[in-house]
């Protein structure tokens, strides 16, 4: 089958502008988009630029988009792809500095890897220099660690859900997913001696509390890492190790105490809790409290809705079992 792939170019040694070029190629069932890139530029035009190496999902460094989504180009089939999109459009990642066609500047990317210590601290305060010996795994609780993973450890550095990120996009200091799923899988690490400073480095801004929960990241990983639901789960590590002072954790913590208490969300309530000694923040909500209260988005205080014992009860019945 003959077909056509349109790719969004950069090349500064040729031009300052972007602009697209069209490649006319013949595919079968099996062609990947790198093998179809890679006869491009072996046959058709050699200063086509990308990068790849191990053409079987492993190296993460043929990331691209594909159709407007993060993919790895050697998962690709373009038959597939042309069945589902009925076309065949790449380009670069999304919001990274293009270097050339679809090789991007992944300093960035590499420098939050490095922000989060990705390696085991097994001494105290030895966190300045990565270990110079292995210390291997306790045998007896290897399948505890392994579900306590929850593949987290499965990351081939792609970077596809820090350019799918709807946070790093608006705020590039954010550290991102894959370094906070990263993080995780050093927090859950029983040999690890800082766990704690861990969790408290990641309580700062760029922190784990300035992910939106979008989902893009988990939908474009392709090894099932899930970031997102790994910070989740620092989040909840976080509250259960007290570390429950930012607006974000308070959030959390008062807004199940809100519903166990009064059965419902008292949303009159709740952000006075949720800001309680930061009296600027509360300050700057009384407007918006007001606007709320007029157009009968507060709820009145003293009325209760039908089925709020039930919630009380369910409340109830949890913090029971988990004492
Ligand atoms: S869920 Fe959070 S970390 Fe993942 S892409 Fe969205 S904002 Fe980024
Ligand atoms: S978490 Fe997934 S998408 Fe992100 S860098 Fe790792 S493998 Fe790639
Ligand atoms: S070439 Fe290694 S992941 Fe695609």
């Amino acid at each position: 089958m003959r077909t056509q792939i349109t790719v969004q170019r950069f090349n500064p040694d040729r031009t300052p502008e972007h602009f697209v070029s069209n490649y006319s190629i013949e595919c079968d069932r099996g062609t990947t988009l790198l093998s179809a890139l890679l006869h491009i530029k072996n046959q058709i035009d050699g200063t086509l630029t990308f990068r790849a190496s191990c053409r079987a999902a492993i190296c993460g460094s043929c990331l691209m988009q594909v159709n407007g989504v993060q993919k790895l180009a050697c998962r690709v089939s373009l038959h597939e792809e042309l069945e589902t999109r009925g076309r065949l459009e790449i380009g670069p990642m999304a919001n990274m500095l293009v270097i050339k066609d679809m090789v991007v500047e992944l300093a960035s990317f590499w420098k939050k890897i490095k922000a989060i210590t990705p390696y085991v601290v097994a001494d105290e305060g030895a966190a300045s220099g990565a270990p110079t010996r292995q210390r291997a795994q306790q045998a007896a609780p290897l399948q505890n660690i392994h579900e306590e993973l929850h593949n987290a450890d499965g990351c081939i550095m792609c970077a596809a859900c820090l350019s799918a990120c709807a946070t790093f996009e608006v705020s590039p200091g954010f550290l991102g997913p894959a370094a906070l799923a990263k993080a995780y899988r050093f927090v859950v690490d029983p040999r690890d001696k800082v766990r704690q400073d861990r969790l408290m480095m990641l309580q700062e801004d760029h922190g784990i509390w300035d992910c939106v929960r979008c989902n893009f990241c988990v939908s474009v990983c392709p090894k099932e890492v899930a970031p997102m639901e790994q910070i989740v789960r620092l989040r909840r590590l976080s509250i259960a190790a007290g570390l429950n002072e930012s607006v974000e954790a308070a959030h959390i913590t008062q807004f199940t105490k809100v519903v166990g208490e009064e059965g419902r969300l008292n949303e009159t309530r709740l952000p006075v809790l949720m800001l309680w000694g930061h009296w600027r923040k509360l300050f700057r909500m009384i407007p918006l409290a007001i606007k709320m209260f007029l157009r009968g988005k507060a709820p009145f205080p003293f009325k209760r809705p039908k089925g709020y014992k039930q919630v009380q009860a369910i409340f109830k019945s949890r913090t029971d079992r988990n004492r």
